[in-house]
């Protein structure tokens, strides 16, 4: 059964684990989506709105997850029935553990596609792809390179295996070691391209329209992709920041730890929306043109830049660190379930289950030839109906499925099912005080699930 408390491991110190969940918070989600959404939104009142999701419902979310974990000192599946009140739910509650572990195989399996083209497109970056003549085809060298499964394959292949190289390393020497490499190399590099964005002319309307708000641009299905959003972004809801939490000792402070990754996760998420929107405003180019903008508007934009390879190299660059660093949180939940509830050694485990994801990634890989024809499901309504290739149903299943019952689940857990009085006991020596634990358990208890609710309510098309 599972490892004592002596012999679990952690984190060298609240640094590293801060780092460490930072990387987990910090990835596509912060460089692509981010962006990509805001633009489609209209700007400002969509990134105020989204930023009072973290305040109100994502932070508060965080220091449950990470208090479950810290408390628990177990991986989703224990920690959810571990610490159950009698009475309340009992093991009941270890469903939303297995939704969890079952999340992390399914996300990873296509996270870590996109992740692989962050390293073709950086090798082409790097090999001088995006020339002048080439900005008007990006859309086809998008196009050409998604279909070739060869090459899809083999960079999702280096992402997973650099994905299990570092949970092979463990806690402290394989994924806080990788953090604290990549982290500060990517913040390095976030800055570095945020400055040079902001010489160019748009950097003015990039700052208006991610910072001026035109409430008449908002819409309700505005407000419940912020929430989603911020579940995804902070990489709630999966189980991640239980297990990270799980690695605390108790002299760590959560509620200052997810604060400091709440904060970064956010100003990370707006420097990349300021650079990218600069680059696109100076080439007169609309912020709203939706998921391509990454791989397609900004190769375009980089290629007719002086020195264009260059910053597109770094950009491609520092997306990937940040994606890796997401990718191995996700694949340690699934990790830490079979280790800690089933014996097996962290070799093993990550070798297994890192193959399997890498083999369940090979459908969502493949969805862009091959398997371009095969739909499993069709959303939308009226005109708007799309049909979903496997790799888009997976998006669309967990982005707006999967982590918002997660996150159900949690603050049900931490406002219902867990004792007030434990939980007091665990948050007591934290800088949180009396009155921020009261606030924050009311706000676990009642608001942050009737938000939650409201989110998979508009997901079935309710409200
Ligand atoms: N937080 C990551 C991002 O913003 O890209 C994505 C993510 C990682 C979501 C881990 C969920 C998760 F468990
Ligand atoms: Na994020």
């Amino acid at each position: 059964m599972s490892a004592g408390n002596e012999t679990r491991e952690h984190w060298s110190g609240p640094v590293g684990f801060v780092l460490a969940a930072v990387g987990s918070a910090v990835g596509l989600g912060n460089v692509w989506k981010f962006p990509y959404i805001t633009g489609i939104n209209g700007g400002g009142a969509f990134v105020l709105v989204y930023l009072g999701c973290i305040a109100v419902v994502g932070l508060p979310l965080l220091i449950a997850e990470m208090s479950i974990g810290r408390r628990s000192q177990k991986e989703p599946v224990g920690a959810f029935s571990s610490l159950a009140h009698a009475g309340r739910g009992g093991k009941l509650w270890g469903i939303f553990g297995w939704l969890a572990v079952v999340t992390a195989f399914l996300l990873l399996s296509f996270y870590s596609v996109v992740g692989g083209w962050t390293i073709g497109y950086f090798i082409k970056a790097v090999s001088g792809t995006f020339t002048p003549e080439a900005a008007a085809s990006s859309g086809e060298i998008f196009d050409t390179f998604v279909s070739d499964p060869v090459q899809s394959t083999i960079y999702h292949a280096i992402f997973m295996a650099a994905c299990i190289g570092v949970v092979l390393g463990g806690v402290s020497r394989g994924i806080e070691r990788a953090a604290r490499v990549l982290m500060p190399v990517f913040a390095v590099l976030l800055l570095v391209l945020l400055g040079y964005s902001l010489t160019l002319d748009g950097a003015g309307e990039a700052l208006r329209f991610m910072f001026y708000p035109d409430f008449s641009k908002l819409t309700p299905a505005a407000v419940l992709e912020a929430l989603g959003h911020s579940f995804f972004t902070l990489s709630l809801g999966m189980g991640v920041m239980i297990v990270y939490g799980s690695y605390l000792s108790k002299q760590d402070s959560v509620f200052k730890s997810g604060l400091a990754v709440s904060i970064a996760d956010t100003l990370i998420a707006l420097a990349a929306g300021v650079t990218i929107f600069g680059i696109v405003f100076s080439a007169g180019k609309e912020p709203g043109s939706g998921a391509g903008l990454v791989f397609i508007t900004l190769p375009s934009l980089f290629a007719q830049l002086p020195a264009g390879s260059l910053w597109a190299a770094i950009f491609f660059l520092l997306l990937g660190f940040a994606a890796l660093t997401s990718g191995m949180s996700i694949l340690e939940v699934a990790v830490a379930y079979f280790v800690d509830e089933r014996g097996k050694s962290r070799k093993v485990a990550t070798l297994t289950f890192g193959g399997i994801i890498f083999a369940l990634g090979l459908l969502s890989v493949l969805s862009f030839s091959v398997l371009s024809d095969v739909h499993l499901m069709t959303v939308g309504q009226g005109d708007e109906l799309k049909d979903l290739t496997v790799f888009d149903t997976l998006d669309y299943l967990i982005s707006n499925w999967a982590l918002t019952l997660g996150g159900l689940g949690v603050a049900l857990y931490a406002g219902w099912g867990v004792s007030r009085d434990d939980l007091w006991d665990e948050l007591k020596d934290d800088a949180l005080g009396k009155a921020g634990f009261a606030g924050w358990f009311l706000i676990t208890r009642f608001v942050a699930p009737v938000a939650v609710i409201l989110v998979l309510l508009h997901s079935v098309g309710v409200v």
